[in-house]
């Protein structure tokens, strides 16, 4: 008896070493240790063997059991210690191997444009509101002082939806809605898309202006020269020089068109510049007093300014593009500059 208990000792300590997984442990103890376990067996067989020899091969049966116990125990330990240091190792994070990349879309240069102007507004003070595009002849052209047959109506190629509607040619009746139905003070930026029978490297069908004015008592031609040199400082740069130039529009009185110093060359004449060393970049002047008529405000109590530019040719002066239809082609190569 005793003999058959170490060798099924001995086999098992060699399968116990031998295996490899929890499972093959767990098998194992099944196998010795189980009800019907081989150990067990030898327990039960006891029983059969004569008085006088159970003690001793009970005592045998009892520590090879034991023994069988904390082997397993032990391995359990290392195996379990074996199997999570495999797992991480094959969790390990490839640092070398390369990233999968992820496409990323962004704004498109015109609107970045735009954002940042109602930004440097909204620092002055200045709210938004917007109108329509398809609109009334009489906010694009009658109520800004545009008569009928009047010959400033050339100075825009208008598309016509009927007669008396218009795809808007400017940003400007955005100023006649919003004094119709609100009461100075007033200080607005609107921008937004118009659209004009033109196209060549610095005119499109499409385009998108910004305009801006303010109505109060008091307002003088200084706050319309501090406003727009304050937007031109704060957009082109601190040290770019201003300067305004006698125009005319019919919705303004005085007119100016506001230049700055030419970005591309710095003033020494180029291209550009046409050699002059200056760009226009917007017009203005203060709000003539038939327009302030119309909305039905009393011009003898209050004033105003107002301003109107081409965010393309903003953009372009600002990242020296030279033909708008780069703009609209959507063309990644291009876009993807910005
Ligand atoms: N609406 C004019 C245009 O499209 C731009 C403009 C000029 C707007 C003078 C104004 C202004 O508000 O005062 O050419």
């Amino acid at each position: 008896m005793e003999e058959k208990v170490l060798k099924l000792l001995e086999e098992a300590k060699m399968a116990l070493q031998a295996a490899k997984s929890l499972r093959e442990l767990d098998d194992l103890r099944v196998r010795y240790l189980g009800k019907k376990g081989e150990v067990t067996a030898l327990l039960k067989g006891l029983g059969n063997l004569p008085p006088e020899e159970r003690p001793a091969a009970g005592n045998a049966v009892n520590r090879a059991r034991k023994e069988i116990e904390g082997l397993l125990n032990s391995r359990k330990i290392l195996v379990q210690e074996e199997e999570r240091s495999l797992k991480v190792l094959s969790e390990t994070l490839d640092i070398s191997l390369p990233g999968v990349r992820r496409e990323r879309g962004h704004r498109h240069p015109v609107t970045q444009v735009m954002e940042e102007i109602l930004d440097v507004f909204a620092g002055l003070g200045f709210s938004v509101r917007v109108g329509p595009e398809v609109e009334k002849d009489y906010y694009n052209f009658e109520a800004l002082n545009f008569p009928k047959d009047h010959p400033a109506r050339d100075m825009q190629d208008t598309f016509f939806i009927r007669e008396d509607v218009v795809l808007r040619t400017h940003t400007s009746p955005v100023q006649v809605r919003t004094m119709e139905s609100e009461e100075p003070p007033l200080r607005i930026v609107s921008p937004g898309k118009v659209y004009r029978h033109d196209y060549d490297v610095s005119h499109s069908p499409m385009f998108h202006q910004v305009e801006g004015f303010m109505v109060d008592e008091g307002v003088a031609f200084s706050d319309l020269k501090g406003v727009l040199e304050e937007f031109v400082h704060q957009f082109f740069g601190p040290k770019v020089p201003v300067r305004f130039r006698a125009s005319f529009f019919p919705f303004t009185e005085p007119s100016a068109e506001v230049d700055m110093g030419c970005s591309m060359c710095l003033g020494k004449g180029c291209r550009v510049c046409k050699d002059s060393g200056w760009i226009e970049i917007l017009g203005s002047g203060m709000i003539h007093p038939e327009v302030l008529r119309y909305v039905g405000y009393n011009s003898e109590k209050f004033s105003g300014f107002a301003f109107g530019m081409g965010m393309e040719r903003i953009a372009m002066l600002r990242y020296g593009i030279d033909d708008i239809r780069l703009l609209y082609e959507g063309d990644m190569r291009f876009l993807e500059q910005f």
